[in-house]
């Protein structure tokens, strides 16, 4: 049977735990080669165990995507080992929780730095290899805390806000080159992330609860967002473009 992406490379940041891991995975199934980038060497290697076991190549760069060498690194490997480069997921991110008064300047700047400086510079890194490859998808994982207000998640919510415009600008932008531009907003989604959340309340058990119950779908898996992602990066999608789809259990259909 074809697969959804033969022969196609794809970049996927942040993909040594949780929803990058799911979606690294479900891409090499569907027979993309991958370069798989995250700052834990031991996940990367655990990803790229997975990914080596659907039969696809794949190399590892373990560095912080808020730096432009991680990108500049990223975009190289593609060209060098696969020829080129169609896929862009930026999955990468990270979550403090704060309102404006409890947030420092420091820490307003790792969210962005992880969430959205790293989104910018692995997009200006990779754009200009997709023109070269005759166009592209660039799929970003970005939240339904960029869709509401979020209490006590200023800079995060903040961060994934910015994200849903930027892939809509971007979209508009590089429709002409053939490369188009979409993001996934999930809900409350069983990884690490979402754990450490739950710990860092007062009372980890009650929280977990109210997330299922304000989620009417309740908690959501990495499956979940990578069938998403899957569907945004191949072809199925292929008039889709500037878009946030959301796969948040029903929470902002309230
Ligand atoms: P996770 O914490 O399990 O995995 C995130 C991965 O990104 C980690 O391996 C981490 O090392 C990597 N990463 C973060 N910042 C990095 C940096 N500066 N440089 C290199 N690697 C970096 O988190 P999860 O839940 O899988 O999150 C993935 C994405 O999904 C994030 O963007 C998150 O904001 C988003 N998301 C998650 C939700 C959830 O409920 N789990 C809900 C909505 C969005």
């Amino acid at each position: 049977m074809t697969r959804l992406l033969s022969g196609r490379t794809a970049i996927v940041t942040g993909a040594g735990s949780g929803i990058g891991a799911a979606i690294s995975e479900l891409l090499a199934s569907e027979g993309a080669n991958l370069i798989l980038v995250d700052r834990q060497p031991g996940g990367l290697a655990s990803t790229a165990q997975q990914v080596a076991a659907k039969g696809v190549e794949c190399r590892t760069i373990d560095a912080d995507v808020s730096l432009p060498d991680a990108a500049d690194r990223a975009t190289s490997e593609a060209r060098q080992w696969f020829k080129g480069l169609d896929i862009l997921v930026n999955n990468a991110g990270i979550a403090l929780t704060g309102t404006v008064v409890e947030t420092l300047p420091s820490d307003w700047d790792l969210v962005f730095g992880s969430n959205v400086r790293s989104a910018y510079l692995f997009a200006r890194a990779a754009i200009p290899h997709m023109r070269e490859s005759g166009g592209g998808a660039i799929v970003t994982v970005a939240s339904e805390a960029g869709l509401v207000g979020f209490t006590r998640y200023a800079a995060y919510s903040a961060s994934k806000a910015a994200l849903i415009n930027l892939t809509r600008s971007m979209a508009l932008d590089h429709a002409s080159h053939g490369i188009r531009v979409n993001c996934v907003c999930p809900g409350s989604i069983d990884t690490p992330l979402l754990r450490a959340f739950y710990d860092a309340q007062d009372d980890p058990a009650a929280a977990r609860l109210q997330d299922e119950i304000d989620h009417p779908l309740g908690i959501g898996r990495v499956e979940d967002i990578a069938e998403a992602v899957l569907y945004l990066v191949s072809d199925r999608s292929s008039y889709v473009t500037g878009h946030a789809l959301v796969v948040d259990g029903g929470y902002t259909a309230r």
